[in-house]
């Protein structure tokens, strides 16, 4: 192999999984360099990684970006979050029914507008990448221009996103209902054209039981059947009021999770977020179907939902597969380091303990398994997407002054979940490439790069 336009040495304090340090323990379950390296090749997939002093002599003459001690991971991976909510955080309701009726749905139905959406999603993309992020799961708005605007950008930038239209035909303002047929021929529209586009995945989206009628849901999952590997995204067992609504609308379930299940939206490929909720015979159905639960740590506080057990669903007895995820516009925060963080205090707060390493996992990993990318991202090996996150472990003078006290990988990184936010991404590559660099320097000639070059001067001025 020669030194093509692309091909890069990224060289850092490296860090992966190779699997689950809850199930393996933290020694079989990472890999980790100290003073490594990470060969992206001219396609933007990994070539080779490991300690730089045994860097291959073929990649010798490449490019080098150098870090230091700077650590190196896989990019950080959100498992749920909202395109057209991306500006209205810190939005205060009531709970989370009030919440969507005062600010959420008023927002939404700007998407209506393709030039809104169009101008919106670069902006999204930015701020993800800017966090660190490098992939994510996302729902749209019910419009199919809104979902056209973010896969457009996202297929420009090589960005792996899943998303697709908000099936929501009841309980909203008028603009943003479809109707069961509509919802079904754009979805199919949208999966045609988009699934499986470079690094674009489709997911089929309903909004949450009480915005669809069975036939809505009925029609979602007979597209979830004819396309069994696009996946199912929604939101489940949220809030208290929430499932009042549901027991109200749908007599004949069980409980909530038997809604979706009736209508075969609940298998491997079904994401839910939130899931505080969940009964001990609804946790024995996701178990057995194999689908996720995400906790949204930051959201769940904010609206003041519940506090997510994350002992409860990932029982051994029972294991319910599990994601991690922001949920902007209910989330407070982008950076996937302090939704780590309010996830260690909500397990502190129901009496559980998780490890820097389990918590790093989850974001990186666990949430690419969760999304069905297990195969592409999430861990730096061979033949996996180069998106990688640098992380710096001194960003601020307080994270400075705790890492004086650091004595091992696991402290590090438990510092960097409660102290660290956007201030410590010091660079983000997406396919191999450089897409965010915080200190603004040498972006390279994409525009992808050069957005986030634009982003970065806009910082500095800031
Ligand atoms: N349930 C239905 N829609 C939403 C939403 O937009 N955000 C959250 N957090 N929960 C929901
Ligand atoms: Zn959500």
């Amino acid at each position: 192999m020669t030194a093509g336009a692309r091909g890069r040495v990224v060289r850092g304090s490296v860090l992966t999984f190779r699997a689950d340090p809850a199930a393996v323990g933290p020694r079989r379950a990472l890999r980790f360099y100290r003073q490594g390296a990470v060969v992206a090749g001219e396609e933007g997939r990994i070539v080779w990684r490991g300690p730089h002093a045994r860097l291959p002599d073929v990649f010798k003459d490449f490019p080098i970006d150098d870090y230091g001690e700077a650590l190196i991971l896989p990019g950080l991976i959100d498992a749920h979050i909202h395109f057209p909510q991306h500006r209205m955080m810190a939005a205060p309701g009531r709970d989370l029914l009030d919440w969507l009726e005062r600010f959420t749905f008023p927002e939404e139905k700007r998407y209506a507008s393709a030039s809104h959406a169009r101008a919106a999603a670069p902006l999204f993309l930015d701020r993800l990448i800017q966090h660190g992020t490098t992939a994510a799961l996302v729902f749209s708005s019910v419009h199919r221009v809104a979902v056209e605007a973010l896969f457009t950008e996202a297929h420009h930038r090589r960005q792996a996103i899943i998303s697709g239209k908000t099936m929501m035909d009841r309980n909203a303002p008028a603009s943003l209902r479809d109707d069961p047929s509509i919802a079904c021929k754009e979805s199919e529209a949208l999966i045609e054209r988009w699934h499986g586009r470079d690094r674009l995945r489709y997911a089929i989206t309903v909004r949450f039981a009480i915005t669809s009628s069975e036939a809505q849901l009925q029609n979602a999952g007979a597209l979830a059947a004819r396309y069994p590997d696009c996946l199912v995204h929604s939101h489940l067992s949220e809030s208290a009021e929430e499932i009042d609504r549901i027991r109200r609308q749908f007599p004949w379930a069980k409980h909530y999770t038997d809604v979706y299940d009736r209508f075969g939206l609940v298998g491997p490929r079904s994401v839910f977020a939130h899931g505080i909720h969940l009964g001990e015979s609804e946790c024995r159905l996701l178990a057995r179907k194999k689908a996720v639960i995400v906790h949204c740590p930051t959201s769940n506080t904010f609206l003041g939902s519940g506090l997510f057990d994350i002992g409860h669903i990932a029982h051994p007895q029972r294991p319910v597969r599990l994601g991690i995820a922001t949920d902007i516009g209910g989330g407070t925060s982008y950076s996937m380091l302090q939704t780590m963080g309010e996830a260690y205090k909500v397990a502190m707060l129901r009496g559980r303990n998780l490890s820097a390493f389990d918590l790093f996992h989850l974001a990186t990993r666990g949430n690419a398994k969760s999304l069905g990318l297990g195969d592409e991202i999430g861990s730096l090996e061979s033949g996996y997407w180069a998106d990688m996150v640098v992380l710096d472990p001194c960003a601020t003078p307080v994270l400075k002054a705790r890492h004086a006290l650091s004595r091992s990988l696991e402290d590090r990184l438990f510092a960097l979940s409660i102290l660290g936010d956007d201030r410590a991404v010091r660079a983000t590559y997406i396919a191999g490439r450089r897409v965010w660099d915080a200190k603004g320097s040498s972006p390279e000639s994409s525009s992808a790069a050069d957005v986030g070059a634009d982003v970065g001067r806009q910082n500095r001025k800031a």
